[in-house]
């Protein structure tokens, strides 16, 4: 018999990853005046997208889930909300049009900020201090002040989040998402891109077949799955504080809670002990959820947190994320996969293919070879044909921006390159061309996957 969950359970457990604030009263002011702040999404809300991932559970949709390794509250603007917004929907239509798939769309944004760290201390020329955990923890300047933890930095985080689920709801349902317009979201750089014209090309098919259906007197207006999206948002649940202020109960369904700091929440790959406060959080909030799987996860371990994450076997409910590495994933994936199959779970299987991928390059910079990151993707839709499951999503961490921190892509980005434009405030990301790109290569092998004879071709394709 599971113990009784609430809000607050998981203070009771074990818990890795926990910033040191020197104030404990300061951060217990923040938490009561967080808890009075409305919510940032809501259970309705949550509940459509996990409806929508139970379709990419049944093998009828896919999930493109991407964005920042960690948001910055210095890079936070109306410009770069935009230009990843507009990356994401060309790669979305890529993924539609190409693959004939729906896509169900996630950002990893407004709202992820709090970072795991491999050493709670970081050292430099002999001196040593807190690591940097992320904006909403502390500062990444490397001076004592900088880094200690600041509760106060919640309050600001929960500010920008608020702001950029604002413009990305206007984004989405205001009119930018119209597929007329599916020629604008280009971005100037990528214009010139030497792979622009493929994108060039598809949409020009796009607003043919757009013409057409007019011609033909539909009223294209009047369809407001042509005119907007659904785009929803996800973070990693590391700072359970945040999360409990502001995990509410639904009014619409009394005695159930959901986290309402993002749309979907999910478990990080070194705060996934089944007895621990992570897990213990997550279990009982309503949202979707998502676990990150690397090497070291065993078959076994993995039912357990089934189990206990989707004790219900709900179709949406969970993703498994794995992150394995490119030449990992053949050794390891099999295993899971055929554990869950043999014991009749649902899940979504998606790919991160950054954060086993990630090398010191030779001129001192924390990067991914592109070639990896495809390698890693292949092998993921390899593993899924051979155990005749499906390849559902993809993870990514990536920018609008024209950054240079992923080396290799079509502009052969080298190490001596990273220097140029290396803004990352965590891990390194595709910026906008290489995650273009890397869009009509998944959407290459999602038409092979769907065109193999077990696999159920979808009803509908939406955006
Ligand atoms: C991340 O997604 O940024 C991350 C820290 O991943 P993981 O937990 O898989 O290492
Ligand atoms: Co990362």
């Amino acid at each position: 018999m599971a113990e009784r969950w609430s809000p607050d359970s998981w203070r009771k457990k074990p818990i890795v990853q926990v910033p040191d604030y020197p104030d404990a009263t300061a951060l217990a002011d923040v938490e009561k005046q967080l808890a009075t702040f409305p919510p940032l999404v809501f259970a309705g809300e949550a509940r459509s997208l996990k409806k929508a991932l139970a379709r990419v559970a049944k093998g009828e949709a896919f999930l493109l889930q991407g964005g920042d390794c960690a948001e910055s509250f210095a890079e936070h603007g109306a410009n770069n909300i935009r230009d990843f917004f507009r990356m994401f929907l060309q790669m979305a239509v890529v993924l539609t049009y190409a693959a004939s798939s729906p896509v169900v769309k996630v950002g990893r944004i407004a709202g992820q900020f709090a970072k795991p760290r491999s050493s709670p201390m970081e050292k430099r020329d002999g001196k040593e201090l807190p690591s940097y955990r992320g904006d909403i923890v502390n500062d990444i300047a490397f001076t004592p002040e900088a880094r200690t933890p600041d509760p106060r930095r919640q309050i600001e985080a929960y500010r920008q989040s608020a702001a950029t689920l604002n413009l990305l709801r206007a984004f989405a349902q205001g009119g930018y998402a119209n597929l007329a317009s599916v020629r604008q979201w280009m971005l100037g750089f990528v214009k010139d891109s030497p792979q622009s014209r493929r994108y060039v090309e598809l949409s020009q098919r796009i607003s043919e077949a757009l013409a057409f259906m007019q011609a033909c007197g539909l009223d294209l207006e009047s369809h407001p799955e042509l005119r907007t999206t659904e785009f929803y948002t996800s973070h990693e649940a590391l700072l359970l504080g945040f999360e409990q202020a502001l995990t509410r109960e639904d009014s619409t369904q009394p005695g159930t809670y959901y986290a309402t700091s993002g749309h979907m929440i999910w478990i990080g790959d070194r705060t996934r002990q089944p007895d621990h406060a992570h897990v213990e959080y997550a279990r009982g909030i309503k949202n979707p959820l998502g676990l990150k799987c690397g090497p070291s996860l065993k078959p076994d371990e993995l039912i357990r947190l089934t189990d206990i994450l989707n004790p219900e076997n709900e179709p949406g409910r969970l993703t498994l994320i794995g992150r394995f590495g490119a030449d990992k994933v053949g050794a390891h994936l099999p295993a899971l996969v055929r554990a869950i199959k043999r014991e009749g779970k649902s899940v979504i299987w998606s790919c991160d293919p950054m954060h086993g991928n990630t090398i010191t390059s030779a001129s001192g910079y924390k990067t991914r070879p592109f070639d990896l990151i495809l390698k890693e993707v292949r092998g993921f839709f390899d593993v899924h044909n051979a155990e005749g499951t499906y390849a559902g999503g993809v993870h990514l961490e990536m920018t609008g921006q024209n950054v240079t921190e992923c080396t290799g892509g079509v502009r052969q980005i080298s190490d001596e390159d990273l220097n140029d434009r290396y803004h990352t405030v965590c891990d390194p990301r595709l910026n906008a061309e290489q995650s273009i790109d890397l869009a009509f290569v998944l959407a290459e092998l999602l038409k092979k996957e769907r065109s193999g004879p077990q696999k159920i071709m979808p009803a509908a394709a939406s955006l």
